[in-house]
């Protein structure tokens, strides 16, 4: 087995504030497989921002361990380095210069020899369609295009890791989708992706496994179908009207929805609602929970163990 792209052991982390100090990560443990894309996502301040930075070694945790491809982040901070690139969440790229060079000088300052930095520049722009503003200087491109051209960036260089923190915020849905045949690209070249996305599909689409972060923990780890299984209710079947609600609760847990109800089920129970529903002449379909009912059942029963409904809470 080749060693993990990264190895999180009770990882903490606890930001110093005037009040004593905000927990953000608590005791965070998980393995990220090379060569794979590994999603992280939780609700807005769960934690996984804060991980990401650890990880690139641009923040010390507080407590527990962390090594990315074999090295530890707190005495081999340079050799990981070499070997990482990151998509921040919150940043842009220079603004005095134009997108072309913008990429070029990154994969240059990054030691790529000057043909393999120009023709990876060139493939970078061409796949994520940033070569009509080539020459366009940063500061006069629109939002989604300055994220389009940090993509390009990191996605060009040929780091090992590379840390995408809501690398599609922001951009439309042909340039997402370019983003994600960007990292299928990066994957086929034995890369390894940590991506952090609010987007559930985008998540589901790209991730061989996936970590859901709540409150600085971790609740569910796994590859799609294993988070599948360790839910309560997989599958989901949608029943229209006509048919009585008040039929439905034995089966499972219920959500009206337009035109009609979702109910979640075990398997069992699924089958048999589908099927009375069907004889009493009802419009159904039926299929295995998506990665958003997991994360609303997930996050939900979260929120009513805590009888909170907000993760940031101020110190
Ligand atoms: N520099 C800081 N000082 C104090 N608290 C911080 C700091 N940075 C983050 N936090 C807190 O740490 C927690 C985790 O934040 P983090 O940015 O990691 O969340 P996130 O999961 O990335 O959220 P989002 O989805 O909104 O990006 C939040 O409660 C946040 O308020
Ligand atoms: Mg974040």
């Amino acid at each position: 087995m080749p060693e993990p792209a990264l190895v999180a052991s009770h990882l903490g982390k606890v930001y110093p504030t005037a009040r004593g100090g905000k927990p953000a990560l608590t005791d965070l443990s998980l393995e990220v497989p090379n060569g794979r894309v590994y999603g992280l996502i939780g609700r807005n301040g769960a934690g996984k921002t804060t991980f990401v930075r650890i990880a690139a070694t641009q923040l010390a945790p507080t407590s527990g361990d962390l090594r990315v491809l074999g090295r530890d982040i707190r005495r081999e901070m340079p050799e990981i380095r070499k070997r990482i690139a990151c998509v921040p969440q919150e940043s842009r790229p220079l603004y005095f210069l134009n997108t072309e060079e913008v990429v070029y000088l990154y994969l240059k300052m990054r030691g790529m020899d000057p043909v393999e930095a120009r023709r990876r520049t060139r493939d970078a722009m061409e796949e994520l369609s940033l070569t009509e503003y080539r020459k366009r200087l940063v500061a006069r491109l629109s939002g989604g295009l300055r994220r389009r051209t940090l993509c390009a960036m990191v996605l060009a260089s040929d780091a090992e890791v590379l840390f995408l923190d809501e690398p599609t915020t922001g951009l439309d849905p042909i340039a997402r989708r370019e983003v994600w045949e960007a990292v299928r690209r990066t994957i086929r070249e034995h890369r390894t992706i940590v991506l952090t996305t609010h987007y559930l599909d985008e998540a589901e689409a790209l991730s061989s496994r996936l970590a859901l972060i709540e409150r600085g923990e971790l609740k569910l780890e796994g590859s799609p179908e294993e988070l599948r299984a360790r839910v309560r209710y997989p599958y989901r079947v949608l029943i229209q009207d006509p048919f009585p609600a008040a039929d439905l609760a034995p089966y499972g847990r219920v959500t009206p929805v337009e035109g009609g109800h979702l109910v979640f089920a075990r398997e069992a129970d699924a089958r048999e609602l589908a099927r009375v529903a069907l004889e009493r002449g009802a419009r159904v379909s039926m299929g295995p929970v998506d990665l958003e009912d997991i994360f609303l059942e997930v996050v939900g029963r979260s929120i009513e163990e805590d009888g909170s409904s907000e993760t940031e809470i101020e110190t």
